[in-house]
């Protein structure tokens, strides 16, 4: 099966990278934005942009209290998918996980007692565990932060005056450089490269599956969908991430 055919391409493989994508933490039942039941089916896009927190961060705040608490409101733990893309790093060529997930849940995949063989995670988005200040660049823990502004300070604000926004990249806001330059160089000098759970339409994640693949890459895409960079993949898996994840970590440990 291509199942096989990958589990054997990873086995000599010395570097691969996996850029993920809301789609692997549906399963633990954190929304998607798009595909079925969307959250930007539900909210409204525009509104959670950057020109809009800075020209009416009341506003945006309001707006992004509602968001939080349907993307985050749960209780959610890392599933399977995420528990074998840890494993094909600690045991397997996994180099790195570049993802556009906010969630922080590959995080927590992670094993601090092992930290030298873990793969590396580049948060392209951010992370919406936590807020940033606009000012001092100060960081705390969304959770805290996010009462006060449900209790009615909009935005809620730093010791020092700023205002707290969101740690993640809002639309219209420059991506972090560094992250994004890594991400790229990782995707150039990968072997294979595994995108999963993404609608692969946002850039700049969206041109790593092609990046890869003109530099000579296998690329395999995992997803309940079709998307745009199917025709430069090499194996299409239209379906499940924790149908296929888990099944390809066994194929790999069984050697
Ligand atoms: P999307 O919501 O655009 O795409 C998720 C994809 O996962 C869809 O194509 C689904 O069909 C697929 N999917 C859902 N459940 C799945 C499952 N169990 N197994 C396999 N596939 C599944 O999410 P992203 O591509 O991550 O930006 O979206 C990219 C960015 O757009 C996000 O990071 C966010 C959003 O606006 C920011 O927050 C800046």
């Amino acid at each position: 099966t291509s199942l096989e055919r990958l589990a054997t391409d990873l086995r000599p493989a010395d570097s691969a990278v996996a850029l993920t994508g809301a789609g692997i933490s549906a399963p633990s039942g954190v929304p998607t934005f798009r595909g079925d039941d969307g959250v930007w089916d539900r909210f409204d896009q525009g509104q959670f942009t950057y020109g809009r927190f800075q020209r009416d961060s009341e506003g945006f705040w309001a707006d992004r209290v509602e968001l939080q608490r349907e993307l985050f409101g749960g209780n959610y733990e890392p599933n399977a998918a995420h528990e074998a893309l840890a494993a094909l790093g600690r045991r397997g060529p996994l180099e790195a996980i570049c993802t556009q997930n906010t969630d922080g849940l590959h995080g927590e995949t992670l094993e601090s007692t092992d930290a030298e063989s873990d793969p590396a995670i580049l948060e392209l988005h951010g992370n919406a565990r936590r807020v940033r200040c606009v000012d001092c660049g100060n960081r705390r823990d969304a959770d805290p932060i996010f009462e006060r502004a449900e209790d009615g300070e909009l935005p809620p604000r730093c010791e020092c005056g700023g205002a707290f926004k969101p740690d993640v990249v809002l639309f219209g806001e420059q991506l972090p450089a560094a992250v994004i330059q890594r991400a790229k160089s990782r995707a150039r000098e990968s072997d294979v490269f595994l995108a999963i759970g993404s609608s692969l339409v946002v850039e700049p994640a969206a041109s790593l599956p092609r990046l890869a693949a003109d530099a000579g890459a296998t690329v395999v895409i995992v997803n309940l969908e079709s998307t745009p960079c199917d025709g430069v993949a090499d194996i299409v898996f239209r379906e499940d991430v924790t149908q296929v994840l888990p099944r390809l970590r066994e194929l790999v440990e069984s050697v």
